[in-house]
């Protein structure tokens, strides 16, 4: 008799069934393989590959520099440590905007060379054929409406989004535009609590807010953000469960203290 216990792989199809029970949905970003098995092991529902790597992993002012080449080598890093959640991964900027078969390629390459389970990317009524032809492969697909930090040169600003009518109308129609084109949630980043809640209600599909208010299927947050390892970073709708920058800093700073004093290492860690 098997000693381990059968784990139950969170899919697309059990989103759907959290949604219609009211259970919420808990998303954060991984992308490497220590973070991931430790988000994966605490039971979150969904791991996400974002392109916000761009900014956490490497340092940029925004996720436009990200290769498909580097997205794919966080997901084969992050996939390697998952046993139970779903991994989506973003499609990064340049590799599906304005050509669905683009758009096609780089899913199939993600889904091939990482063994991730869908793909993510950001836009509505503009990116509808490229979520069917995307879902023609058999990938499924995550969309994002609201503040999409590809278009961030569009924007101008980080600020909430969709607060005047004609735009909260925009992102009501392109998140029925996105149902019916065939993903199986929506990410809303930064966008009044009010019209989060009013998207929530009129989709079957889950909605994952990020700056969104309580009314959304789930939540998620850039786990860099929340642990607390980026310090300058303190939007809103941030809730920081730890500091860890502050007991890393500790940490490496008895280290070094101990290095030079001879401290370390002493003898019984020593051969
Ligand atoms: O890349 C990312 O981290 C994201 C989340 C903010 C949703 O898209």
């Amino acid at each position: 008799m098997s000693v381990h216990k059968e784990i139950k792989k969170i899919t697309t199809h059990t989103l759907h069934e959290m949604k219609v029970k009211g259970e919420k949905i808990a998303m954060l970003t991984a992308y490497d393989f220590s973070m991931a098995k430790m988000l994966d092991d605490a039971g979150i529902d969904i791991l996400l590959v974002g392109d916000s790597a761009s900014n956490v992993m490497a340092g940029h002012e925004t996720t436009l520099p990200i290769t498909l080449d580097q997205m794919i080598y966080h997901a084969q890093s992050v996939v390697r440590a998952v046993n139970r959640a779903l991994v989506v991964v973003d499609l990064p900027f340049g590799s599906y905007q304005g050509n669905t078969k683009r758009a096609l390629e780089s899913s199939i390459r993600i889904m091939k060379e990482s063994g991730a389970h869908a793909v993510k990317l950001e836009g509505g009524s503009e990116v509808a054929d490229s979520v069917r032809r995307i879902l023609s492969a058999g990938i499924p697909v995550m969309g994002h409406l609201g503040l999409t930090p590809q278009s961030i040169y569009k924007f101008g600003t980080y600020t909430v989004r969709a607060k005047e009518e004609v735009e909260a109308a925009k992102l009501i129609s392109d998140s029925k535009v996105l149902e019916q084109s065939g993903c199986f949630a929506i990410v809303l980043e930064k966008i009044p609590s009010k019209l989060a809640e009013e998207v929530s209600k009129k989709l079957i599909i889950p909605t994952i807010g990020i700056g969104a208010g309580q009314h959304t299927d789930g939540q998620v947050l850039v786990t860099h953000d929340m642990l607390g390892i980026n310090k300058e970073f303190h939007p809103r709708f941030l809730r920081r469960y730890l500091n860890t920058y502050d007991l890393v800093s500790e940490a490496v700073k008895n280290y070094n203290a101990d290095v030079k004093s001879g401290n370390f290492p002493n003898e019984k860690e020593s051969y």
